[in-house]
């Protein structure tokens, strides 16, 4: 694995560092000014957690006022191999005077891209699978959602509470946040709803793992048996499913239950689709985050990380699956773009060279400091997690688990932001701090990020959000 020295001069040296007495500082509001001026007000960045981005390195990033910042966000669990990571620099640079678009078609670095996701896809799908490429986590999900439509000859497609899939189309029927559902209807037919995701914090049933016998997964058997289940079985052509919810709270599931769910599908004739947008390139300290458990499923979808700096997202299907699906069927213009692919290719690579074992490692490591500081810090719940993907869950009274409000956490994740520390909250209640840094964060910046976490929470603690909270 690679020295401690390394991941340190991926960053910036001197973060975090704060140079203007309030934040945002006078150009980064100008900047948000202008752009909440001219830009339609669906978006949560400028607004939610103000703050604008001059340039980025590893684990950090400046803002234009000259504030640098941990990101703790990894630009929301894309940034796996950092920002601006050296090598993949060096591929943009090289490849852009060379080729970039493609209209769809042919081009080394996909031909490249395509056998290695093939290699590395887990179990039995490894030199089993056909690639097809999108632009986003969201057409990603539609794709696979078309495919096994076409494929299976069905047309319904289940999902979780707590789940998001996407943003549009049939992905946001999916997702069940009412934020992102908001006035967006109407959603889509042939989508059905499962129960709740599991929620061991909170589980809905009321009963603590492993004496629970796993009622949440029986009650999805139940749905999916009972006659009068209200769901039409024979028409289901697919499950889709995070292998760790990510926007829903960065809820893992308990042993046992993915390898029910998934068993009972097979059973039944259902594709899964397992949705590895968030989760995947690594985040879990698995390449995939779904070969933690004992499952297989039959079209994996990825995004965010896999294309990093540059957006890009990947279907793997089933090599058997596609032959139902119509040659020219499918198409989309910038799919594939040979940049894309070359830089996806590298942050593979780059994953494949000692960042797995690091997630691991380093995410047991913020795991075991966040657990001692939840027994010093009332606003700590829970702490959860795999790997470097890590839920810090706020509440305001631990025995009764009432979550923060929304308010209370804001207020927080700005005097986060205030002390250098970029975060992005999450969860049915948005009440949950998601540590998702970049997997090449050194010790020090981890430390160093945890160290003022504490000490925010620390003040949380003593104020009890008695002040009055404004929007600065
Ligand atoms: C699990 C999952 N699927 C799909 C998406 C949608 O990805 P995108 O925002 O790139 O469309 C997200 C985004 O957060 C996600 O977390």
């Amino acid at each position: 694995m690679a020295s401690e020295e390394y991941f340190e001069k991926l960053s910036y040296p001197d973060a975090p560092k704060i140079v203007t007495s309030v934040i945002p500082g006078p150009k980064t509001r100008t900047m948000l000014e202008k752009e909440l001026a001219n830009e339609t007000p669906t978006r949560i960045a400028p607004i939610g957690i103000p703050v604008a981005w001059e340039e980025a390195a590893g684990a950090t990033f400046k803002d234009p006022d000259g504030n640098v910042f941990i990101d703790l966000s990894s630009g929301v669990a894309v940034n796996n191999v950092g920002h601006s990571h050296p090598e993949i620099v060096d591929v943009v640079k090289n490849e852009c005077g060379r080729l970039m678009h493609t209209p769809d078609g042919t081009c080394k670095n996909r031909l490249r891209l395509g056998e290695m996701l093939s290699e590395l896809a887990p179990g039995n799908l490894k030199g089993n699978v056909k690639m097809a490429y999108g632009l986003s986590g969201s057409s990603a999900n539609e794709i696979a959602i078309k495919f096994a439509r076409a494929s299976t000859g069905k047309s319904i497609i289940l999902g979780f509470q707590g789940a998001y899939h996407g943003s549009i189309g049939t992905t946001l029927s999916l997702t069940t946040s009412p934020t992102f559902r908001s006035k967006y209807r109407p959603f889509m037919p042939f989508v059905d709803r499962l129960g709740p995701y599991p929620y061991c914090y909170r589980c809905p049933y009321e009963l603590t793992h492993p004496k629970c016998d796993l009622q949440c997964a029986k009650y999805v058997e139940f749905q999916l048996t009972d006659p009068y289940g209200g769901i039409d079985v024979g028409n289901v052509a697919a499950l889709i499913l995070e292998p760790m919810q990510g926007e829903g709270g960065y809820v893992p599931p308990p042993p046992g239950w993915m390898e029910y769910i998934y068993n009972l599908c097979k059973r039944l004739g259902i594709l899964i689709i397992d949705d590895e947008v968030q989760m995947g390139m690594g985040r879990t300290g698995t390449m995939f985050a779904v070969e933690n458990f004992d499952v297989e499923p039959d079209i994996i979808t990825m995004g965010k990380a896999l294309g990093g700096d540059l957006p890009f997202s990947a279907v793997l299907c089933r090599s058997d699956l596609v032959s139902e699906l119509e040659p020219f069927s499918h198409v989309l213009t910038a799919a594939g773009n040979s940049m894309s692919c070359a830089v996806a290719c590298k942050n593979i690579e780059l994953i494949q060279d000692g960042l797995l074992e690091r997630a691991k490692e380093m995410g047991a490591y913020a795991r075991g400091r966040l657990r001692e500081l939840a027994q010093q810090r009332e606003v700590i719940g829970d702490v959860r997690g795999m790997g470097w993907g890590i839920a810090m869950e706020l509440v305001s009274d631990k025995k009764t688990k009432k979550p923060l409000s929304m308010a209370e956490v804001v207020r927080i994740v700005w005097m986060l932001r205030d002390n250098g520390v970029y975060v992005l909250p999450c969860g049915r209640y948005d009440n949950i701090l998601r540590m998702i840094p970049p997997l090449v964060i050194s010790k020090a910046l981890v430390d160093k990020g945890i160290d003022i976490i504490s000490d925010v929470l620390e003040t949380a603690d003593m104020a009890k959000f008695s002040l009055n909270w404004t929007m600065a």
